[in-house]
């Protein structure tokens, strides 16, 4: 069911009561709590299980609203907000006293976007304020791309949610630090680094994924319940019917180029050559495979380019070490 008039008005009121609203963002969706109410999103990390000191991502109606919440807009900063904002791009600043530090897990930054999907745009016109919003999705796992996917993982422990369809892009926000003058990308994501570079006018740096830079990116994060196994694309069938033969219950995420390959494993998936789709698809994929019981999954890795960036990022990452 499609959220209507009166569901933007209920969430907002929910928000307003210090609640939690599960929304729609054209990355993935949310779990939203009024962005200054310090109890309300403390409930965020209770619901998520996620350690306090990670940071949540504070979620506005606009660009022109960025220095209502962070203490100073570098020129780089400001050209990048009215690039790629309405859109799946954060921005890491200087903290504002207007946010909490509950908001940040104590750090003197913050991250702010501005989502481009129109129930979000609507709720937060209609709330008047920010909203900070992790992926609704319990710590470590795999974020939700429908309100489905938030109703199976998080129940009753959300007090309202806005459904608005399946999220566009699929993968979460690129986020920058634009802290000081060179931004840097911290995790890749929607807006790809090409985008940012052509705007910038200059190469943008990505650190490696085993960097664990900030808090919040650890190896082992958007992880379906099944071990995730990355070998080079001539190697997926190969290894994936072994693990079958050993008595595991296989999913392939099979490479466009050896679509229609016979595969003997419980589940095949050939997924899109289109970065676009892949991005769009791969979170509900993960979901899918863990579903149908599969214990493993093999894959491989897309190039590294566009879109390919975000989504070889989020794979590794469900591909790393996990704690016991
Ligand atoms: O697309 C998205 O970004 C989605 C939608 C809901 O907007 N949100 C999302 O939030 O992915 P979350 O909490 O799952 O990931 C936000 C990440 C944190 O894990 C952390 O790595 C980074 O943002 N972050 C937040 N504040 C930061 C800060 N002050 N400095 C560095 N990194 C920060
Ligand atoms: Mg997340």
């Amino acid at each position: 069911m499609k959220a209507t008039t009166s569901d933007i008005e209920k969430a907002a009121e929910v928000l307003r009561a210090g609640g939690l609203v599960a929304l729609p963002t054209e990355t993935v969706y949310g779990l939203g709590a009024n962005a200054e109410d310090p109890a309300a999103v403390s409930r965020i990390f209770q619901v998520k299980g996620r350690p306090p000191t990670h940071p949540l991502i504070v979620h506005i109606g606009g660009a022109e609203q960025l220095d209502e919440w962070v203490e100073e807009v570098p020129a780089t900063a400001r050209l990048l907000a009215e690039h790629f904002w309405p859109g799946p791009l954060t921005l890491v600043l200087r903290r504002g006293r207007r946010v909490p530090l509950e908001a940040t897990g104590g750090l003197e930054t913050v991250a702010v976007r501005v989502p481009d999907h129109p129930l979000a745009l609507a709720l937060l016109e209609t709330f008047g304020g920010g909203v900070t919003a992790p992926s609704a999705n319990r710590f470590g796992s795999v974020s939700p791309t429908t309100a489905h996917h938030v109703r199976a993982e998080l129940g009753d422990a959300v007090d309202f949610v806005l459904d608005g369809g399946p999220c566009e892009v699929g993968v979460e926000s690129t986020i920058v630090d634009a802290t000081g003058e060179v931004p840097s990308i911290l995790r890749p994501g929607g807006v790809t680094r090409e985008d940012l570079e052509a705007v910038l006018g200059r190469p943008v740096a990505v650190p490696a994924t085993s960097q664990v830079r900030v808090p919040g990116q650890h190896p082992s994060h958007y992880a379906p319940r099944a071990r995730v196994v990355l070998v080079e694309p001539e190697k997926v069938v190969a290894e994936a019917e072994q693990a079958q033969e050993l008595g595991h219950r296989v999913g392939v995420l099979l490479p466009p180029s050896l679509a229609g390959a016979p595969v003997k494993t419980h589940v095949v998936e050939t997924v899109p050559a289109s970065m676009a789709a892949y991005a769009r698809g791969l979170y509900g994929l993960l979901r899918e495979l863990d579903q149908r019981g599969c214990d493993l999954i093999v894959a491989s890795l897309p190039a590294e380019e566009g879109l390919g960036l975000a989504i070889a990022n989020r794979l590794r990452r469900a591909a790393g070490p996990r704690p016991l």
